[in-house]
Protein backbone atom coordinates (compact mmCIF):
# COMPACT_ATOMS: atom_id res chain seq x y z
CA UNK A 1 0.00 0.00 0.00
CA UNK A 2 3.14 2.45 0.52
CA UNK A 3 4.25 1.96 -3.09
CA UNK A 4 2.70 4.52 -5.27
CA UNK A 5 0.25 3.31 -8.43
CA UNK A 6 -1.64 5.52 -11.04
CA UNK A 7 -4.80 4.49 -9.08
CA UNK A 8 -3.77 6.70 -6.10
CA UNK A 9 -4.06 9.57 -8.92
CA UNK A 10 -0.95 11.65 -7.81
CA UNK A 11 0.41 14.21 -10.28
CA UNK A 12 2.86 16.82 -10.64
CA UNK A 13 2.78 19.96 -11.97
CA UNK A 14 5.93 19.82 -14.51
CA UNK A 15 7.35 23.12 -13.17
CA UNK A 16 7.80 21.54 -9.59
CA UNK A 17 10.67 19.02 -10.85
CA UNK A 18 11.35 21.20 -13.69
CA UNK A 19 12.31 24.16 -10.97
CA UNK A 20 15.88 25.86 -11.71
CA UNK A 21 16.32 26.69 -8.07
CA UNK A 22 16.03 30.57 -9.52
CA UNK A 23 15.49 32.71 -6.31
CA UNK A 24 15.25 36.43 -5.68
CA UNK A 25 18.97 36.31 -4.29
CA UNK A 26 20.23 33.33 -6.45
CA UNK A 27 20.38 32.03 -9.89
CA UNK A 28 19.57 28.79 -10.86
CA UNK A 29 21.23 25.77 -9.59
CA UNK A 30 19.76 23.24 -11.76
CA UNK A 31 20.13 23.06 -15.76
CA UNK A 32 16.26 23.11 -17.42
CA UNK A 33 14.60 19.66 -17.10
CA UNK A 34 12.97 18.45 -20.54
CA UNK A 35 9.16 17.52 -19.79
CA UNK A 36 9.70 14.13 -22.11
CA UNK A 37 11.77 13.23 -19.68
CA UNK A 38 9.95 14.61 -16.24
CA UNK A 39 7.18 12.11 -17.92
CA UNK A 40 9.17 9.06 -18.15
CA UNK A 41 10.84 9.82 -14.59
CA UNK A 42 7.41 10.85 -12.78
CA UNK A 43 5.81 7.52 -14.68
CA UNK A 44 8.52 5.15 -13.46
CA UNK A 45 7.81 6.63 -9.48
CA UNK A 46 3.92 5.65 -9.92
CA UNK A 47 2.87 8.88 -10.42
CA UNK A 48 -0.92 9.39 -12.44
CA UNK A 49 -0.14 12.74 -14.66
CA UNK A 50 1.25 16.03 -14.90
CA UNK A 51 0.04 19.44 -15.12
CA UNK A 52 1.32 22.25 -17.04
CA UNK A 53 1.70 26.16 -17.81
CA UNK A 54 1.64 26.97 -21.38
CA UNK A 55 4.94 28.80 -21.43
CA UNK A 56 6.58 24.97 -18.88
CA UNK A 57 5.60 23.07 -22.12
CA UNK A 58 5.68 25.72 -25.40
CA UNK A 59 8.79 27.99 -24.76
CA UNK A 60 7.04 31.47 -24.31
CA UNK A 61 7.61 33.42 -28.12
CA UNK A 62 8.05 29.76 -29.71
CA UNK A 63 7.19 29.48 -33.63
CA UNK A 64 4.31 27.68 -34.43
CA UNK A 65 6.47 25.25 -35.80
CA UNK A 66 8.26 24.58 -32.46
CA UNK A 67 5.19 24.75 -31.21
CA UNK A 68 3.77 22.01 -32.80
CA UNK A 69 7.25 19.93 -32.37
CA UNK A 70 7.14 20.40 -28.67
CA UNK A 71 3.62 19.15 -28.47
CA UNK A 72 4.09 16.38 -30.27
CA UNK A 73 7.05 15.08 -28.15
CA UNK A 74 5.18 15.20 -25.23
CA UNK A 75 2.32 13.68 -26.49
CA UNK A 76 4.25 10.59 -27.63
CA UNK A 77 5.49 10.75 -23.93
CA UNK A 78 2.20 10.50 -22.69
CA UNK A 79 0.71 7.68 -24.86
CA UNK A 80 4.13 5.87 -24.17
CA UNK A 81 3.63 5.88 -20.24
CA UNK A 82 -0.11 6.09 -19.78
CA UNK A 83 0.50 9.40 -17.87
CA UNK A 84 -2.28 11.34 -18.22
CA UNK A 85 -3.07 15.35 -18.47
CA UNK A 86 -5.99 15.96 -16.07
CA UNK A 87 -5.24 19.78 -15.71
CA UNK A 88 -3.03 22.80 -17.29
CA UNK A 89 -2.58 26.58 -16.36
CA UNK A 90 -1.53 29.74 -17.73
CA UNK A 91 1.71 31.26 -17.08
CA UNK A 92 0.65 35.22 -16.48
CA UNK A 93 3.46 35.72 -14.28
CA UNK A 94 6.76 35.42 -15.49
CA UNK A 95 6.84 38.17 -18.44
CA UNK A 96 7.86 41.63 -17.74
CA UNK A 97 4.23 42.52 -19.63
CA UNK A 98 2.45 41.02 -16.33
CA UNK A 99 4.42 43.48 -14.03
CA UNK A 100 1.12 44.89 -12.82
CA UNK A 101 -1.08 41.70 -13.51
CA UNK A 102 -2.87 40.26 -16.13
CA UNK A 103 -6.88 40.20 -15.98
CA UNK A 104 -6.30 42.82 -13.34
CA UNK A 105 -3.48 45.15 -15.21
CA UNK A 106 -4.98 48.36 -15.50
CA UNK A 107 -3.68 48.38 -19.01
CA UNK A 108 -6.39 47.39 -21.17
CA UNK A 109 -4.16 46.15 -23.66
CA UNK A 110 -2.24 44.13 -20.92
CA UNK A 111 -5.53 42.67 -19.86
CA UNK A 112 -6.58 41.52 -23.28
CA UNK A 113 -3.51 39.45 -24.35
CA UNK A 114 -3.88 37.69 -20.76
CA UNK A 115 -7.52 36.62 -22.21
CA UNK A 116 -6.06 35.65 -25.17
CA UNK A 117 -2.86 33.81 -23.77
CA UNK A 118 -4.92 32.24 -21.73
CA UNK A 119 -8.04 30.81 -24.37
CA UNK A 120 -5.03 29.51 -26.33
CA UNK A 121 -3.97 26.98 -23.74
CA UNK A 122 -7.29 25.98 -22.61
CA UNK A 123 -7.92 24.64 -26.45
CA UNK A 124 -4.39 22.74 -25.71
CA UNK A 125 -5.34 21.88 -22.08
CA UNK A 126 -8.69 20.24 -23.86
CA UNK A 127 -7.40 18.55 -26.63
CA UNK A 128 -4.49 16.25 -24.03
CA UNK A 129 -7.50 15.57 -21.67
CA UNK A 130 -7.62 18.31 -18.80
CA UNK A 131 -10.69 18.41 -16.75
CA UNK A 132 -9.71 21.19 -14.83
CA UNK A 133 -8.03 24.61 -15.65
CA UNK A 134 -6.77 26.52 -12.97
CA UNK A 135 -5.94 30.06 -12.74
CA UNK A 136 -3.64 31.20 -10.13
CA UNK A 137 -3.58 35.45 -9.97
CA UNK A 138 0.09 35.55 -8.47
CA UNK A 139 0.44 39.19 -10.51
CA UNK A 140 -3.09 40.29 -9.52
CA UNK A 141 -2.51 42.71 -6.69
CA UNK A 142 -0.14 45.66 -5.61
CA UNK A 143 2.23 46.74 -3.33
CA UNK A 144 0.86 50.79 -2.37
CA UNK A 145 -2.67 52.16 -2.19
CA UNK A 146 -4.12 54.24 -4.67
CA UNK A 147 -2.00 52.01 -7.50
CA UNK A 148 -5.22 49.42 -7.46
CA UNK A 149 -8.49 50.35 -7.13
CA UNK A 150 -9.73 46.73 -6.00
CA UNK A 151 -13.11 47.10 -6.14
CA UNK A 152 -13.02 48.10 -9.96
CA UNK A 153 -9.88 45.53 -10.36
CA UNK A 154 -12.51 42.76 -9.27
CA UNK A 155 -15.18 44.04 -11.78
CA UNK A 156 -12.59 43.38 -14.22
CA UNK A 157 -11.60 39.64 -12.83
CA UNK A 158 -14.84 38.76 -13.12
CA UNK A 159 -15.47 40.00 -16.49
CA UNK A 160 -12.04 37.53 -17.50
CA UNK A 161 -14.20 34.22 -15.81
CA UNK A 162 -16.79 35.29 -17.54
CA UNK A 163 -15.27 35.34 -20.72
CA UNK A 164 -13.67 32.26 -20.23
CA UNK A 165 -17.12 30.66 -19.40
CA UNK A 166 -18.58 32.26 -22.63
CA UNK A 167 -15.56 30.53 -24.56
CA UNK A 168 -15.67 26.84 -22.97
CA UNK A 169 -19.41 26.70 -23.79
CA UNK A 170 -19.44 28.02 -26.88
CA UNK A 171 -16.59 25.19 -27.47
CA UNK A 172 -18.71 22.92 -26.09
CA UNK A 173 -15.48 21.95 -23.26
CA UNK A 174 -16.23 20.12 -20.54
CA UNK A 175 -13.89 22.00 -18.60
CA UNK A 176 -13.86 23.73 -15.20
CA UNK A 177 -12.23 26.25 -13.86
CA UNK A 178 -9.87 26.10 -10.40
CA UNK A 179 -8.77 29.52 -8.55
CA UNK A 180 -5.77 29.28 -6.96
CA UNK A 181 -5.53 32.10 -3.53
CA UNK A 182 -2.29 33.26 -1.80
CA UNK A 183 -1.85 36.13 0.01
CA UNK A 184 1.59 38.01 -1.38
CA UNK A 185 4.52 36.78 -3.09
CA UNK A 186 4.67 38.04 -5.95
CA UNK A 187 2.60 40.85 -4.97
CA UNK A 188 3.23 42.44 -1.53
CA UNK A 189 -0.81 41.62 -1.67
CA UNK A 190 -2.57 39.58 -3.99
CA UNK A 191 -6.70 39.68 -5.05
CA UNK A 192 -8.65 36.83 -3.40
CA UNK A 193 -6.02 36.01 -1.09
CA UNK A 194 -7.48 33.34 0.70
CA UNK A 195 -10.32 30.10 0.02
CA UNK A 196 -12.55 32.62 1.73
CA UNK A 197 -12.25 35.45 -0.36
CA UNK A 198 -12.59 33.06 -3.87
CA UNK A 199 -15.45 30.96 -2.37
CA UNK A 200 -17.18 34.29 -2.33
CA UNK A 201 -16.22 35.82 -5.26
CA UNK A 202 -17.20 32.55 -7.61
CA UNK A 203 -20.62 33.69 -6.20
CA UNK A 204 -20.77 36.69 -8.54
CA UNK A 205 -19.96 35.09 -11.57
CA UNK A 206 -22.37 34.46 -14.07
CA UNK A 207 -21.07 30.90 -14.10
CA UNK A 208 -20.68 30.08 -10.40
CA UNK A 209 -21.43 26.27 -11.00
CA UNK A 210 -18.44 26.37 -13.76
CA UNK A 211 -15.72 27.53 -11.20
CA UNK A 212 -14.48 26.32 -7.89
CA UNK A 213 -11.25 26.49 -5.69
CA UNK A 214 -7.54 25.07 -6.22
CA UNK A 215 -6.22 25.81 -2.26
CA UNK A 216 -2.54 25.36 -1.92
CA UNK A 217 -1.29 24.30 1.41
CA UNK A 218 1.45 26.36 1.66
CA UNK A 219 -0.55 29.51 0.53
CA UNK A 220 -3.14 29.39 3.53
CA UNK A 221 -0.55 28.58 6.27
CA UNK A 222 0.87 31.84 4.66
CA UNK A 223 -1.55 33.76 6.43
CA UNK A 224 -1.63 31.59 9.55
CA UNK A 225 -5.02 29.79 8.59
CA UNK A 226 -5.68 26.25 9.32
CA UNK A 227 -5.67 24.21 6.00
CA UNK A 228 -7.74 21.42 6.76
CA UNK A 229 -10.63 23.73 8.19
CA UNK A 230 -10.36 25.87 4.75
CA UNK A 231 -10.62 22.07 2.22
CA UNK A 232 -13.57 21.24 4.43
CA UNK A 233 -15.58 24.44 4.12
CA UNK A 234 -14.18 24.08 0.21
CA UNK A 235 -16.23 20.44 0.28
CA UNK A 236 -19.29 21.39 1.75
CA UNK A 237 -19.55 24.05 -0.58
CA UNK A 238 -19.04 21.99 -3.09
CA UNK A 239 -16.16 23.80 -4.63
CA UNK A 240 -13.02 21.43 -4.43
CA UNK A 241 -12.21 21.29 -7.77
CA UNK A 242 -7.90 20.56 -6.94
CA UNK A 243 -5.60 20.51 -4.61
CA UNK A 244 -2.27 21.72 -4.63
CA UNK A 245 -0.62 19.56 -1.98
CA UNK A 246 3.00 21.18 -0.53
CA UNK A 247 4.34 21.50 2.66
CA UNK A 248 5.26 24.99 4.63
CA UNK A 249 6.43 26.25 7.92
CA UNK A 250 4.59 28.71 9.50
CA UNK A 251 3.58 32.67 8.38
CA UNK A 252 6.76 33.33 5.91
CA UNK A 253 7.87 33.60 2.21
CA UNK A 254 6.07 30.75 0.09
CA UNK A 255 8.17 27.56 0.53
CA UNK A 256 6.57 24.99 -1.38
CA UNK A 257 8.54 22.07 0.37
CA UNK A 258 7.65 18.87 -0.30
CA UNK A 259 4.17 17.11 1.07
CA UNK A 260 4.63 16.24 4.94
CA UNK A 261 7.27 18.57 5.56
CA UNK A 262 6.48 21.74 7.14
CA UNK A 263 2.98 21.37 9.83
CA UNK A 264 3.09 17.58 9.67
CA UNK A 265 -0.02 17.82 11.74
CA UNK A 266 -2.23 19.63 9.56
CA UNK A 267 -0.63 17.25 6.71
CA UNK A 268 -2.19 14.49 8.71
CA UNK A 269 -5.74 15.88 9.03
CA UNK A 270 -5.89 17.01 5.59
CA UNK A 271 -5.32 13.22 4.66
CA UNK A 272 -7.66 11.97 6.55
CA UNK A 273 -10.17 14.31 5.46
CA UNK A 274 -9.95 13.88 1.69
CA UNK A 275 -9.39 10.39 2.40
CA UNK A 276 -13.02 10.03 4.51
CA UNK A 277 -15.03 12.79 2.59
CA UNK A 278 -14.38 11.09 -0.93
CA UNK A 279 -12.87 13.18 -2.55
CA UNK A 280 -11.66 12.11 -5.85
CA UNK A 281 -9.36 14.54 -7.41
CA UNK A 282 -5.68 14.53 -8.68
CA UNK A 283 -3.76 14.59 -5.56
CA UNK A 284 -1.95 17.46 -6.97
CA UNK A 285 1.61 17.91 -5.82
CA UNK A 286 2.97 22.08 -6.08
CA UNK A 287 6.28 21.55 -4.59
CA UNK A 288 9.80 22.87 -5.43
CA UNK A 289 12.32 20.82 -4.65
CA UNK A 290 15.14 22.78 -2.75
CA UNK A 291 17.75 24.51 -4.31
CA UNK A 292 20.39 22.46 -2.91
CA UNK A 293 19.17 19.26 -4.31
CA UNK A 294 20.68 17.85 -7.94
CA UNK A 295 18.82 15.64 -9.88
CA UNK A 296 18.92 12.74 -7.21
CA UNK A 297 17.44 15.12 -4.79
CA UNK A 298 14.74 16.20 -6.92
CA UNK A 299 13.59 12.79 -7.53
CA UNK A 300 13.71 11.87 -3.88
CA UNK A 301 12.05 14.99 -3.24
CA UNK A 302 9.35 13.97 -5.37
CA UNK A 303 8.71 10.07 -4.84
CA UNK A 304 8.63 12.03 -0.90
CA UNK A 305 5.65 13.48 -1.56
CA UNK A 306 3.98 10.61 -2.90
CA UNK A 307 5.28 8.27 0.02
CA UNK A 308 4.47 10.69 2.79
CA UNK A 309 0.56 10.83 1.17
CA UNK A 310 0.65 7.35 1.63
CA UNK A 311 2.15 6.87 5.12
CA UNK A 312 -0.23 9.53 6.19
CA UNK A 313 -3.21 7.77 4.60
CA UNK A 314 -2.37 4.39 6.79
CA UNK A 315 -1.89 6.52 9.78
CA UNK A 316 -5.51 8.25 9.27
CA UNK A 317 -6.83 4.56 8.34
CA UNK A 318 -5.76 3.35 11.74
CA UNK A 319 -6.74 5.73 14.02
CA UNK A 320 -10.17 5.78 12.34
CA UNK A 321 -10.31 2.12 12.77
CA UNK A 322 -8.91 2.29 16.56
CA UNK A 323 -11.99 1.21 19.07
CA UNK A 324 -10.28 3.44 21.48
CA UNK A 325 -10.50 6.48 18.75
CA UNK A 326 -14.49 5.16 18.57
CA UNK A 327 -14.65 5.13 22.86
CA UNK A 328 -12.82 8.84 22.77
CA UNK A 329 -15.19 10.65 19.88
CA UNK A 330 -18.41 9.05 21.68
CA UNK A 331 -16.85 10.60 25.04
CA UNK A 332 -15.83 13.90 22.89
CA UNK A 333 -20.08 13.75 21.89
CA UNK A 334 -19.05 14.33 18.28
CA UNK A 335 -21.93 12.17 17.42
CA UNK A 336 -23.93 14.30 18.76
CA UNK A 337 -22.68 17.41 16.22
CA UNK A 338 -24.85 15.81 13.79
CA UNK A 339 -28.16 15.43 15.36
CA UNK A 340 -30.11 18.84 13.90
CA UNK A 341 -30.27 21.16 16.24
CA UNK A 342 -34.24 21.42 16.61
CA UNK A 343 -35.50 18.90 14.83
CA UNK A 344 -38.82 20.01 16.10
CA UNK A 345 -38.60 23.12 14.71
CA UNK A 346 -38.54 26.73 15.51
CA UNK A 347 -41.96 26.00 17.78
CA UNK A 348 -40.87 23.03 19.26
CA UNK A 349 -37.72 24.85 20.53
CA UNK A 350 -39.89 27.97 21.82
CA UNK A 351 -42.16 25.96 23.65
CA UNK A 352 -39.44 22.96 25.11
CA UNK A 353 -38.76 24.72 29.02
CA UNK A 354 -35.43 22.27 28.82
CA UNK A 355 -33.86 24.25 26.34
CA UNK A 356 -33.91 27.26 28.46
CA UNK A 357 -36.22 27.62 31.43
CA UNK A 358 -35.35 24.62 33.14
CA UNK A 359 -31.84 24.20 31.53
CA UNK A 360 -28.66 23.66 33.84
CA UNK A 361 -26.41 26.13 32.78
CA UNK A 362 -23.93 25.90 35.72
CA UNK A 363 -23.56 21.76 35.02
CA UNK A 364 -23.56 21.63 31.48
CA UNK A 365 -20.57 24.31 31.53
CA UNK A 366 -18.80 22.05 34.53
CA UNK A 367 -18.72 18.84 31.49
CA UNK A 368 -15.14 18.50 30.06
CA UNK A 369 -15.16 17.86 25.81
CA UNK A 370 -12.42 15.19 26.43
CA UNK A 371 -10.84 16.56 23.61
CA UNK A 372 -7.35 16.04 24.93
CA UNK A 373 -7.90 12.17 24.59
CA UNK A 374 -8.85 12.44 21.96
CA UNK A 375 -6.01 14.24 20.07
CA UNK A 376 -3.20 12.28 22.19
CA UNK A 377 -4.61 9.60 20.38
CA UNK A 378 -4.91 10.79 16.48
CA UNK A 379 -0.89 12.01 17.70
CA UNK A 380 -0.02 8.76 18.99
CA UNK A 381 -1.19 6.95 15.53
CA UNK A 382 0.64 9.32 13.92
CA UNK A 383 3.97 9.20 15.32
CA UNK A 384 3.75 5.16 14.79
CA UNK A 385 3.04 4.77 18.71
CA UNK A 386 -0.68 3.51 18.39
C1 LIG B 1 2.78 29.34 -5.98
C2 LIG B 1 1.73 28.88 -6.90
C3 LIG B 1 2.03 28.52 -8.26
C4 LIG B 1 0.76 28.10 -8.96
C5 LIG B 1 1.05 27.63 -10.31
C6 LIG B 1 -0.23 27.48 -11.09
O1 LIG B 1 3.52 28.53 -5.42
O2 LIG B 1 2.76 30.48 -5.72
O3 LIG B 1 1.36 27.68 -6.33
O4 LIG B 1 2.92 27.47 -8.25
O5 LIG B 1 0.13 27.03 -8.34
O6 LIG B 1 1.91 28.53 -10.91
O7 LIG B 1 -0.43 28.61 -11.83
MN1 LIG C 1 3.16 28.00 -3.33
MN1 LIG D 1 0.03 26.12 -6.51
MN1 LIG E 1 4.00 26.77 -6.47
Amino acid sequence: PLAPTPAHKFTFGLWTVGWQGRDPFGDATRPALDPVESVQRLAELGAYGVTFHDDDLIPFGASAAEREAAVKRFRAALDATGMRVPMATTNLFTHPVFKDGAFTANDRDVRRYALRKTIRNIDLAVELGAETYVAWGGREGAESGAAKDVRVALDRLKEAFDLLGEYVESQGYDLRFAIEPKPNEPRGDILLPTVGHALAFINELERPERVGVNPEVGHEQMAGLNFPHGIAQALWHGKLFHIDLNGQSGIKYDQDLRFGAGDLRQAFWLVDLLESAGYDGPRHFDFKPPRTEDFAGVWASAAGCMRNYLLLAERARAFRADPRVAQALAESRLPELAAPTAEDGLSGLLADPSAFEDFDVEAAARRGMAFEALDQLALEHLLGAA
